[in-house]
């Protein structure tokens, strides 16, 4: 029988079962995928905790992948046996379940990969590249009047927005926590790396840009950051705030933002800019053009046998990873 991790209950890594499991015929609008490397995800940590909730248990998570199409249910039309797919649920609006050897699922949303984008690549990238996508291109518009600030510039979004940003034209200024991610994030985007645990952020910001702040922050820390970022930011700045690994950000009264600046602040959720399956495609096309293109590298430092997901949760939650991770069913 196939191979899954699923989980019974929500709670730490200890949660995360390596089970069999029976992975049944596909339906109308359904195909049989088989994974060759499944993404992982600091939202993947968030469903395992119970922070997003699982429709019922026990339940596979994971919320992106890569694979081979074995079999199609009826009326299927977008890909045939043999595709080389990836997929995305984004955040947590659509159904998980990537965290297996074999699926069926819905056919819709799966994007057929061109030649030049690995199988490791792709399931690394697909989640945090389409997400970096709709952020610098809808959320914060980036161009090269821009300068900006990206917390987690080592991490898996971080890096993509840093160095898309960069060849954007924008002056791109990372934030880490420790030397060895400052490296990393200067050769992957970044012209200037705060260390947070080096002082203040926000200060750290100013002084790298005259005074004056800069024009957008992307912050999915939250509650740790969510301050700083706003204090960074010059008047009429924009904060994308697109997620909370630290937690989320405490209750907030609006007018502050007339009060430091004009400021706007601006909500990224992955569902919302990949609502149908041509909006999955077009900004699929956009991603698979720019890592094709070498502008953007996705470099995977992290690769775990399935089994071994908790150990993935565990790097993940304790800041330990760089760049991109990946499980290998
Ligand atoms: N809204 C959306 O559409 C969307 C879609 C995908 C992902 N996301 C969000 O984007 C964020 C990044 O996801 P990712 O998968 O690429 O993860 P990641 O950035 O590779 O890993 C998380 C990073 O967050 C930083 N961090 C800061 N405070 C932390 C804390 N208290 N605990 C743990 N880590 C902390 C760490 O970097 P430092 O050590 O350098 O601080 C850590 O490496 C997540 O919040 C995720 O939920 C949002």
């Amino acid at each position: 029988m196939p191979k899954a991790i699923r989980v019974h209950e929500y709670g730490g890594p200890e949660v995360l079962r390596y089970e069999d499991v029976d992975v049944g015929e596909p339906g109308p609008g359904e195909v049989r995928l088989r994974h060759t490397a499944i993404g992982l995800n600091y939202a993947d940590i968030h469903t395992r905790s119970g922070r997003y909730p699982l429709p019922h248990f026990p339940h596979v998570i994971g919320g992106e992948g890569c694979g081979v199409v074995e079999e199609l249910g009826p009326s299927v039309t977008n890909v045939a046996v043999g595709d080389r797919v990836a997929y995305s649920s984004g955040g947590h609006a659509l159904p998980r379940g990537s965290y297996c050897e074999q699926r069926v699922m819905n056919a819709e949303r799966l994007v057929r990969l061109p030649d030049d984008i690995e199988d490791e690549i792709a399931a690394a990238m697909i989640t945090k590249g389409l997400t970096a996508q709709y952020l610098i291109h809808d959320c914060h518009p980036v161009t090269e009047t821009d300068t900006i600030l990206v917390h987690s510039a080592a991490g898996g979004v971080g890096m993509i927005i840093a160095q898309w940003a960069r060849t954007l034209g924008a002056h791109v200024i990372g934030v880490v926590s420790s030397d060895e991610k400052a490296l990393f994030a200067a050769e992957h985007g970044c012209h200037d790396v705060i260390v947070s645990t080096e002082g203040n952020i926000a200060e750290q910001a100013r002084a790298l840009t005259e005074g004056e702040g800069v024009t957008a922050v992307f912050d999915a820390v939250g509650a740790d950051t969510f301050e700083a970022s706003l204090a960074a930011l010059r008047p009429c700045g924009n904060l994308v705030a697109y997620g909370s690994s630290s937690g989320p950000v405490p209750p907030f009264d609006i007018f502050r933002l007339n009060e430091m600046g004009s400021l706007r602040i601006t909500a990224g959720a992955f569902y919302w800019h990949l609502r149908t399956a041509k909006d999955v495609r077009t900004r699929a096309r956009s991603l698979f053009d720019i890592v094709g293109s070498d502008a953007v590298s996705i470099r995977i430092n992290q690769k775990y046998e399935l089994e071994n997901a908790s150990d993935a949760h565990r790097a993940m939650e304790s800041r330990a990873t760089l760049g991109m991770t990946v499980l290998i069913p």
